[in-house]
């Protein structure tokens, strides 16, 4: 009988990676012969505090930060929470203004909307037909008062690469003098995808999380620049320097440092074949399927600083496609059956079953933005499973638009 699991093809990277064998192994060994608390004294919590400082480093040399500056956190959404509420709240009278896009994760766009009920105002600004902040647009809202930009570097859902060193440039040129803006970057979809050495150089804050480069699920990191106050979120122990109290998550934290040890020592080829993946899937989807539109931007980065580039391009792990007529659901479903995973859009909200903000943002009208999936890939996918999976798209399509159009 062939192994079923053999024969499926996971392509939805984006809203998790398979943990990578070695990842498991590490987090069994910080369960079992390294369960120490880190806050202990005795040998038992040095191992474990060891284990702490080796994902600091890993984290903080993606970004080129100091160790001291990484603060870990339970995931993508803990990070942008406490990056955001933690630092406003330690700048009560600094503004009342914050900037940022119409396409984030929902894990920043609800904290900003609680923060508008709070009293501050909010600008969020919408990004061109491909998904991308115009610098021009952005430059026009920054106000005397704005304290905060939280902008992501990568879209979750379309790919594109935000123009985050542009922006940190803008920040600098407003205000000279005084104190400017705080920079808060969502990193969660770029760790370990496209290169982000510079990112402690014009980020204040940035968030990251274990699960989307083949760590466990729970755990995440907070890069808080060296001199940036927050007030914490939670109230306890002090660990984390006094940013986030709480016993750390250490089989978490251990799997998540050696994910991003294997995706820093790979990313420079994985990105290679990932970004050629993505062009031929492009290349492949428009040229048999006529009238399939590509969501976001069709150039792929693949080296070189993010947002340096002078037109918008995308990461390499990442594409969204709408097919007229075919419902996004439907043709997930479809695919599954033939043990294809993808997604709608973010798996956060794929239940909720919305049209998708991001598309709606950029413009993408609603028939077209319902029949969208997400195709993302990660550490694990080969050339062979995207052949695979453009047969099971194409015959996915032809017979449900034989259904549809009947
Ligand atoms: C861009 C982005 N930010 C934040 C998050 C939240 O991360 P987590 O699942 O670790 O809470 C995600 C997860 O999909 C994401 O894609």
């Amino acid at each position: 009988m062939p192994d079923e699991r053999r024969l499926e093809i996971y392509l939805d990277h984006a809203a998790t990676s398979p943990v990578r064998v070695e990842v498991q192994e590490a987090v069994c060994r910080a369960m079992s012969a390294d369960f120490g608390n880190p806050s202990s004294l005795h040998r038992k919590g040095v191992a474990a505090e060891r284990i702490l400082s080796r994902t600091r480093e890993a984290v903080a040399r993606a970004i080129h930060a100091d160790p001291r500056e990484i603060v870990f956190t339970s995931g993508g959404t803990e990070s942008n929470n406490l990056a955001i509420k933690g630092a406003l709240r330690a700048l009560p009278r600094r503004g009342k203004h914050i900037v940022t896009t119409a396409i984030e994760h929902p894990s920043v766009l609800a904290v900003l909307a609680e923060l508008e009920d709070e009293g501050y105002r909010v600008t969020r600004l919408a990004p061109g037909r491909e998904g991308v902040i115009a610098c021009d647009d952005f430059r026009r809202h920054i106000a005397p008062d704005t304290v905060l930009v939280s902008i992501m570097m990568v879209n979750n859902e379309i790919g594109a690469i935000q123009p985050v060193e542009q922006i940190a440039r803008l920040l600098a040129e407003t205000r000279p003098a005084g104190p400017r803006p705080l920079l808060h970057v969502d990193a969660v979809q770029a760790l370990g995808r496209i290169p982000l050495e510079g990112l402690s150089r014009i980020a204040d804050l940035a968030s990251f999380s274990g699960h989307k480069l083949g760590g466990p699920k729970g755990v995440g990191a907070l890069f808080v620049r060296s001199g940036i106050a927050l007030r914490p979120l939670l109230a306890g122990g002090g660990q984390e320097a006094g940013h986030r109290s709480g016993t750390q998550n250490v089989p978490g934290i251990a799997g998540m440092g050696l994910a991003v040890n294997l995706a820093l020592s790979e990313l420079s080829a994985a990105s290679q074949t990932m970004g050629e993946l993505r062009r031929r899937l492009i290349e492949e989807v428009l040229d048999s399927l006529k009238d399939a539109r590509l969501n976001g931007p069709a150039a792929t980065v693949s080296s070189g600083l993010p947002g340096e580039a002078d037109r918008p391009a995308a990461a390499p792990h990442i594409v969204n496609f709408s097919f007229p007529g075919t419902p996004g659901e439907v043709l997930l479903h479809c695919l599954e059956d033939e043990g294809v995973y993808v997604a709608t859009g973010a798996a956060c909200s794929s239940h909720k079953r919305k049209t998708s903000h991001v598309l709606e943002a950029m413009g993408v009208e609603p028939g077209l933005a319902d029949s969208s999936i997400r195709v993302s890939f990660g550490w694990c996918t080969s050339a062979s499973e995207i052949d695979r999976f453009l047969a099971a798209l194409f015959r996915a399509v032809t017979d449900l638009r034989r259904f549809t159009r009947r």
